[in-house]
């Protein structure tokens, strides 16, 4: 291949082309191709096989070393999300839409691990150091002794991290450091890939915990390349909706722990307070049963959260019926609704639907769809379900219920917050301790028959 001839990059899915186009080929995205700079050979570099590299040295998969020392920062939610603790030499990018609160999660958590011991040092491109002051004033962590950085040179930033050798370090954000050997401006893809691969090696080699803080796009996306994704151990996205206090940080990608984990925050005038029990959060909003809202026990990594979901169905005046669906997937209740019209006789053409989890939060579990279809019957037919009732279970495209993981632990969430009866697929684990009452279904239609029979 000529050298230099791949210059230009998706910024969407990272393929590289050797012409600008319109459309990535790769991955279909519009306007996301960009002009790179090649990364050249530098004189006297020739082709791999011509010369004879270093051996390498190679080891077993043995070890006799013990598993990283964990550093915990006494914030639980997060330490639950980071598998249990801060590992040393790791590198984490926290992902999220701008004021969603990352800077204040991460100024608490540095504060929190200085408090510990730790040397931390916060690095700031964003802000300037009287901005993060403030802040830190009104949280309450001013007299917490976390180094502060307002700068944004990469060169510099890596000569101040060698001489003071902190144990963590958190780069706020990774969109605003600027290497001066690249050359194009700060958030572009090269800056943003340089700058992280920068930081990701001090990491490596000093053995300090980098945090990386990257914005995302308006398509929920981190910014630059995914290749940044690639690069770390550790990806956490911090997400909310706007008007609601609930902050979620949740770990995607972990090299050291589970990654289906979340964390419960609330956003109060004095930063992020931790939520320890957050089904009673997103219940608690809930009012006396009404028609379509129904409890879901559904689990996000170890942790059964409740929440309820709601549905509204409503003649349409529209040719194309309305599907409107807010935290959850709108390919689910599609393949829900053609469940119900195909295989128990129920059609929902000719009326709007509106899908909903209420408090913010977001389900993706495939387990939701009991709980969506008894949602949009329960509308449907004008039917209130019992109030101390939860509902969960993965609906097959024959109409048939599957039973989902962790059944136990769900119903033992439901019983602790007081629920007395659940409705659950036929072959679902349950120790049949009597605490709380399980309905065990075999497929929709009865479903249908036994719960909404009325209609
Ligand atoms: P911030 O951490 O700056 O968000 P990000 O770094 O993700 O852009 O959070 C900013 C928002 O949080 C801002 O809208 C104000 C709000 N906030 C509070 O409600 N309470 C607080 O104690 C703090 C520090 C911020
Ligand atoms: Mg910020």
């Amino acid at each position: 291949m000529a050298k230099g001839s791949l210059n230009f990059t998706c910024t969407a899915c990272g393929a590289a082309h050797g012409k600008w186009a319109g459309r990535c080929d790769a991955c279909g995205a519009w306007n996301s191709i960009i002009e790179e700079a090649p990364l050249s050979a530098g004189p006297g570099a020739r082709a791999l096989g011509a010369a004879r590299g270093r051996r390498v040295a190679l080891t077993t998969l043995a070890t006799a070393e013990p598993p990283p020392p964990r550093a915990g920062s006494g914030l639980e939610e997060l330490d639950r999300v980071l598998g249990g603790g801060l590992v040393p030499a790791s590198a984490t990018l926290v992902g999220g839409d701008p004021g969603i609160g990352k800077s204040t999660l991460l100024l608490q958590a540095a504060a929190s691990f200085a408090r510990r011991g730790l040397k931390c040092l916060y690095v700031t491109g964003e802000e300037s150091s009287a901005q993060v002051r403030m802040r830190a004033q009104r949280l309450g962590l001013a007299d917490a002794p976390v180094a502060l950085a307002a700068e944004t040179g990469l060169r510099d930033i890596l000569t101040t991290l060698d001489a003071e050798r902190p144990d963590f370090v958190i780069v706020d954000s990774i969109q605003t450091m600027w290497a001066d050997t690249v050359e194009a401006a700060p958030g572009s893809v090269s800056q943003v890939r340089a700058a992280a691969h920068e930081l990701i090696s001090f990491a490596k080699k000093r053995g300090t915990a980098v945090v990386l803080v990257g914005h995302v796009t308006k398509d929920g996306q981190i910014a630059g390349p995914r290749v940044v994704e690639h690069m770390v151990d550790t990806v956490l996205y911090f997400e909310g909706e706007r008007g609601h206090q609930f902050r979620i940080l949740r770990a995607v990608k972990n090299r050291f722990g589970p990654a289906d984990e979340i964390g419960v925050f609330e956003m109060t005038g004095t930063g992020l307070a931790e939520i320890a029990n957050p089904s009673a959060l997103f219940l608690s909003e809930r009012g006396r049963a009404s028609p379509g809202s129904v409890v879901f026990a559904g689990m996000e990594g170890t942790r059964p959260v409740l929440t309820e979901i709601q549905a509204l169905v409503a003649a349409s005046p529209l040719g194309t019926p309305r599907r409107t669906v807010v935290g959850l997937d709108g390919g689910r209740l599609s393949t829900i609704l053609a469940v119900l019209e195909a295989r128990c006789g129920i059609p929902f053409a000719g009326q709007d639907v509106f899908l909903n989890v209420a408090g913010g939060m977001r389900v993706s579990e495939p387990a939701a769809d009991l709980a969506v279809a008894a949602a949009l019957l329960s509308a449907r037919e004008d039917i209130a379900l019992p109030p101390d009732m939860v509902i969960f279970g993965e609906i097959s495209l024959s109409g048939a219920l599957r039973p989902v993981g962790q059944t136990e632990n769900r119903l033992k969430e439901a019983q602790k917050l007081g629920f007395s009866q659940a409705v659950a697929p036929e072959g679902s684990k349950t120790d049949d301790s009597g605490a709380i009452q399980v309905r065990k279904m075999p497929d929709l239609t009865t479903v249908v028959g036994e719960m909404f029979a009325a209609g």
